[in-house]
C-alpha cells in the first residue's frame, strides 16, 4: 500500500491551525486512494541537531555503505513515502528549527540522494508530491525562506512536485480567522 508521510512541525498543541489545515488535507487525500499514514511528530521526536560525535559516526558508516543502523530511520521512512505533507508553521520568517533538525537527519548521501560520476547530485526519494503547510500570523511575502528551503531540498532528494498552501494574517487582530482556515480547507480538499 502506498504511504503518506506527515511531518508534523506543529510546536503549539491541539491549538494548532497549521495541523488542522494538514489534517483536513490528508483526510482528503486518504478518501480518493488507499494511503498508509505514517506520521513524525517532532514535538515528541526531540531529534538534536548534529554534533560532532553523530557527524563522525554517520560518516563512517556512509563510507562503509552501511545504512542499517537506526540513525538512518528517518531518511529511510522518508526516501520510501509515495506522499508527503510537511506542517510548519512560520516561525521567524521560516519554521520551527526541529523540522531543520529533521532534515539534517534525512539528508543523508546514499539514502535520500547520491552523485553521479560527473559530480552532478540525484535524488533517491520516491515520493510524487510533497506538500508545505503553513500559517502565519502576519504575511509571508517574499519572505518565504521555510517553503524555498523545502522546494530546494526536494530538488535535491528528485521530488518533482512541490505545492504549498498557506493561510496568512490569522493574529491580526479584526480578521475574520475562521474565513481564511476556511478557505486552506477548501483549497486542500482539490489539492
Ligand atoms: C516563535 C514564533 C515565531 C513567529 N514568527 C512569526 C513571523 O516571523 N511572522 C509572522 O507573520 N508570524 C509569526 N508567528 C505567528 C505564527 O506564524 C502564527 O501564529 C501561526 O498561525 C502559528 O501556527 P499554529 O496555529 O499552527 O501554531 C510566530 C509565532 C511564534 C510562536
Amino acid at each position: 500500500m502506498k504511504k503518506i508521510l506527515f511531518i508534523d512541525a506543529c510546536m503549539r498543541g491541539e491549538e494548532s491551525r497549521t495541523r488542522k489545515i494538514c489534517e483536513k488535507l490528508i483526510e482528503s487525500r486518504m478518501e480518493k486512494e488507499d494511503y498508509q499514514l505514517q506520521t513524525v511528530k517532532l514535538e515528541k521526536e526531540k531529534i538534536i541537531a548534529l554534533d560532532c560525535e553523530a557527524l563522525n559516526y554517520r560518516t563512517r558508516l556512509i563510507e562503509a555503505n552501511s545504512f542499517s543502523d537506526e540513525i538512518f530511520d528517518y531518511a529511510r521512512q522518508f526516501a520510501s513515502a509515495d506522499l508527503i505533507v510537511v506542517g510548519a508553521p512560520y516561525w521567524d520568517l521560516s519554521f520551527p528549527a526541529v523540522l531543520k533538525n529533521y532534515f539534517e537527519a534525512v539528508s543523508v548521501c546514499g539514502m535520500a540522494f547520491s552523485y553521479g560520476p560527473d559530480g552532478v547530485p540525484y535524488g533517491l526519494c520516491q515520493a510524487e508530491k510533497l506538500f508545505y503547510v503553513t500559517t502565519a500570523g502576519g504575511f509571508i511575502g517574499s519572505l518565504n525562506f521555510g517553503y524555498d528551503y523545502i522546494a530546494g531540498l526536494c530538488g535535491l532528494y528528485g521530488i518533482k512536485e512541490v505545492e504549498q498552501i498557506k493561510a496568512e494574517g490569522l493574529d491580526i487582530e479584526g480578521f475574520d480567522i475562521q474565513t481564511i482556515l476556511n478557505q486552506a480547507f477548501n483549497q486542500v480538499v482539490t489539492a
